[in-house]
């Protein structure tokens, strides 16, 4: 149980409730509370929990509480903070950065659910940083033209040291093939360190990658070792590096032309022996007409690029993936997936903004909600099945990157809503229209299934005690009891 206990902490009700329904949704076991009055809640310790996710709060002293709560253990579980907070959130806590994960916000329910896995990866082993990508020494899985190149530049250019930039969309494999580079390499037994450049803000980068001597900054109250000096000898992985502030660029090219660095607040300059790969989904050529990117920079780093396709152009692929992805949630415990050839033709007519991350998502979902029984296209969620249902999910999306709203729109994700194409010009409440959307759809099923909570909830794809929930919240029980008996 501890490996899916989820204590959320938020004083926004919506959002807490929201945040609950996500994570019952994707099977795990939250605990909700709006406040930290008398935390800790009750007897049990930190590594009781998988993960605790901090939303809105203001309540110091319990936050202190709950710093000091979670010190106690060595190994307590992360800290889940909105992206923009997180750093600051680890540095008014007392905690270690890597203890704290960023948070996206707006929140998509499959970013959550990568960052618990990569949580129960912690919990499970707290001494070993796992990687949350699935570890492919020989290169990413596939048997089109484009990913069989793709391997064998990875073998071409492994054994050197030569810098390598990986282009290519978001979720289309670019970790795996740096991993796959370091693993065929002769560095393959010294660390591999990866680093988000564009998730760490740009003043602490620096701190992040080199180091700093105790007393550099207000808060370095030690020394700290640097992402270089943690790779010595094996690989650094600069991932977003199209998301480095310019000052920051200077100084990594500095590294790539001297090898040497020296750490925050010391004028001490460090040798290093570090291959570095880089990568980004970003156009650097573009980003360098911007402004945005040093060409220097980009000269150095694009010694040998390998560009990943996205999924849409080597739909090919795609039975493959399956069975490899399917294969690798067995070898995790969880139940495997059978996708019927209706679904897999289904699956090959959709463009995959997400690429092999959407996929892998996908076959993960569908394995919780359809754990021994054959998949058919009729049981794909929506926005795979037809471009009607495509792109009234594409609207949603986009209406929901605008708002930072988080919580509406985590659930919103899920549901195939009927959105208008344009926002109106006196605009709209976008939290009412969610909800309005949501009621609707549950009405519809509820209708649907005469009533039968348990039949609605399966159209819905949810599950019965939430959507109980949501009838008490909406005052829907009482409507539906009128023409129908609720058979909860
Ligand atoms: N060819 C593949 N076979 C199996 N799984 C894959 C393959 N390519 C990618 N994946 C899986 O897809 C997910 C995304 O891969 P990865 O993190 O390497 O993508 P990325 O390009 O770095 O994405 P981002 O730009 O969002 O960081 C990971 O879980 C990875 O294990
Ligand atoms: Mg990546």
């Amino acid at each position: 149980m501890s490996e899916s206990r989820v204590l959320v902490i938020d004083a926004d009700e919506q959002r807490l409730e929201a945040l609950g329904t996500i994570l019952r949704f994707i099977d795990y076991h939250p605990v909700l509370t709006q406040s930290l009055k008398g935390f800790p809640l009750d007897e049990r310790q930190p590594r009781d929990w998988l993960a605790v996710i901090l939303g809105c709060q203001d309540d110091a002293q319990g936050l202190q509480r709950l710093a000091q709560w979670l010190k106690r253990d060595h190994y307590h579980p992360p800290l889940l903070v909105v992206a923009k907070y997180h750093e600051r959130t680890a540095e008014l806590l007392g905690l270690d950065r890597s203890a704290c994960l960023a948070l996206d916000y707006p929140m998509k329910y499959s970013h959550l659910a990568d960052l618990l896995k990569r949580a129960g990866m912690l919990h499970a082993d707290p001494c070993i940083n796992r990687p949350a990508v699935q570890m492919m020494p020989q290169g990413p899985a596939g048997n089109s033209a484009l990913v069989r190149r793709t391997r064998r530049m990875i073998e071409q250019v492994a054994p050197h040291d030569s810098t390598v930039l990986i282009t290519g969309e978001s979720g289309t494999g670019k970790e795996v093939v740096a991993r796959a580079i370091h693993a065929q390499s002769n560095r393959r037994d010294r660390p591999f360190v990866a680093v988000n450049c564009g998730a760490i803000p740009s003043e602490l980068l620096e701190s992040e990658l080199f180091g700093h001597e105790k007393g550099a900054f207000t808060g370095a109250i030690t020394a700290r070792r640097g992402r270089f000096e943690m790779a010595e000898g094996g690989t650094l992985f600069l991932d977003e590096i199209g998301d480095m502030s310019l000052p920051m660029q200077v100084k990594i090219l500095r590294v790539l032309q001297e090898r040497t660095y020296e750490r925050v607040g010391s004028s001490r300059s460090t040798h290093c022996s570090v291959r570095i790969i880089a990568a980004t989904h970003r156009n650097l050529e573009q980003s360098i007409l911007k402004g945005a990117f040093r060409e220097d920079l980009y000269y150095r780093i694009n010694v040998f690029p390998i560009e990943m396709p996205p999924l849409r152009e080597r739909l090919e692929d795609l039975p493959m993936l399956i069975e490899d992805l399917t294969a690798a949630q067995e070898r995790s415990g969880h139940g495997g997936v059978r996708l019927s050839p209706d679904a897999v033709h289904v699956l090959r007519g959709y463009h995959w903004p997400g690429n092999v991350r959407e996929l892998s998502n996908l076959i993960e979902r569908l394995a919780v909600l359809h754990p021994k029984a054959p998949v058919s296209a009729a049981d794909l969620p929506p926005r795979y099945r037809g471009s009607a249902a495509t792109a009234s999910a594409h609207v949603v999306d986009a209406v929901l990157d605008e708002d930072d709203y988080a919580a509406p729109a985590m659930v919103a994700c899920m549901i195939p809503a009927q959105v208008p194409a344009q926002l109106p010009p006196a605009g709209l409440d976008l939290k009412d229209y969610i909800e309005s959307i949501e009621i609707g759809l549950i009405r519809q099923a509820l209708e649907q299934s005469c009533g039968v909570v348990a039949h609605a909830a399966k159209l819905l794809n949810t599950r019965r005690t939430t959507l109980v929930e949501k009838l008490r919240k909406y005052g829907l029980h009482r409507d539906f009891a009128e023409r129908e008996p609720l058979k909860a």
